[in-house]
């Protein structure tokens, strides 16, 4: 079975590999009950609470990011919790979902596509709410939460504050502690340079106090199994052992540039990508003030679909961009700028997307776009 493996990968994830990543995932698989992987395991768990900014252990599971999500759900609530869920787009809904199928009550606020959620609206509506939910980055609208803001407002109403971080953890600074997040779950494949099938989960004191009476089944994603076997240099299940010895090594690279630059570098593609937006005559689908830092969603202009611009860039240029999902099919493409992504690739991306959409009769001058993005990288660093 062929697979083309020569796609520039701009889509919010999977992303592209670095080649120490590709190798460390070539090497012979290894025993994970011994003090190599002991050593390992510790190492990654340093690693992760430096990109998670926080004091706790970060817990490794083998799965995909949806895995830490439910984990992070069912650890510390039980069935009948009122819980209050944003959803501005298809992973709040998933949050939501996930709540309700293990039994939360489920209160939705719903924010319109491309809206981030106000702070003081949450706030006016959390009242006897065990959690507030919500997605910091989401991924099929290109929006970034006030994640700080809404996570005052979870705890000044004495609820916990779950937050999927899947698409950004990495790619963008998220104090966990200093926010105040009490459990937050994010994965392998997207601003951690690794493919999909990691996931990661930390829970915070307040989490582990709510651990300790929450009633949602849980059996391969219990967070306490986890940690307990943490602390023996071990996970309870076996783990992909070529995932987490590529963990360590994305790890490295990550600490290796710094963290203030990984996340530097990534505000600088954003800035990029949204100044050849407005410069090629698109309009952003998030309002710029919430726009993300690591996926970038753009109106289709009038007359065309996306469906046929992502075709066509992959095809005409062998790079891959995304869609819209649900109902933002064919209405939005969605740029994704994230881990092993630098401005030679995003140029690429841009200047493939401009002639694409020329051929598809939408009038926009390259040479503006491309200058404007160029600035624009200098300017975000
Ligand atoms: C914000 C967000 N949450 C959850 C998920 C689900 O992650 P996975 O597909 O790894 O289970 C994604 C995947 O794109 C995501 O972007």
């Amino acid at each position: 079975m062929m697979i083309a493996d020569d796609l520039l990968l701009m889509i919010p994830g999977p992303t592209n590999l670095p080649p120490e990543v590709q190798e460390a995932l070539g090497r012979p698989a290894f025993y994970h009950r011994g003090s190599d992987f002991a050593a390992l395991i510790a190492a990654c768990n340093d690693g992760l609470k430096k990109v998670f900014q926080t004091e706790n252990d970060v817990l490794i599971l083998t799965s995909s990011g949806s895995g830490a999500v439910e984990a992070a759900i069912v650890n510390v609530l039980s069935p009948g919790d009122r819980v209050l869920v944003v959803e501005g787009g298809k992973f709040g809904e998933r949050m939501g979902e996930i709540a309700a199928s293990f039994g939360a009550d489920v209160d939705k606020f719903v924010v319109e596509a491309g809206r981030a959620a106000d702070p003081a609206e949450v706030r006016s509506r959390l009242s006897g709410h065990k959690a507030l939910l919500f997605v910091q980055n989401e991924t099929s609208t290109g929006v970034r939460q006030d994640a700080d803001l809404l996570a005052a407002a979870g705890r000044d109403a004495g609820a916990l504050v779950i937050a999927d971080t899947v698409s950004s953890m990495g790619g963008m600074s998220i104090p966990c502690d200093a926010w105040g997040l009490d459990v937050v779950a994010s994965g392998s494949q997207k601003a951690f340079m690794l493919p999909p099938g990691l996931a990661f989960a930390m829970m915070g004191a307040r989490a582990w106090e709510a651990n300790a009476t929450a009633k949602m089944p849980r059996s391969y994603f219990d967070l306490k199994a986890a940690k307990k076997s943490l602390e023996k240099g071990q996970t309870p299940f076996t783990p992909n052992v070529s995932m987490i010895r590529a963990l360590g090594v994305a790890l490295d690279l990550m600490l290796g540039e710094g963290l203030d630059n990984v996340w530097r570098r990534h505000h600088a593609l954003a800035n990029a990508c949204r100044a050849w937006v407005k410069a090629s005559g698109l309009d952003l689908l998030a309002d710029e003030p919430h726009c993300s830092d690591v996926v970038t969603a753009v109106r289709s202009p009038e007359g065309t679909s996306s469906k046929d611009l992502v075709s066509r860039v992959r095809d005409n240029h062998r790079i891959l961009i995304s869609g819209g999902q649900g109902d933002l099919a064919g209405k939005i493409f969605r740029i994704g700028h994230m881990g092993c992504c630098q401005l030679d690739g995003l140029l690429r991306t841009l200047e493939a997307t401009s002639l694409e959409l020329q051929g598809l009769g939408f009038a926009t001058d390259l040479a503006v776009g491309l200058d404007a993005a160029r600035a624009a990288y200098k300017a975000g660093l």
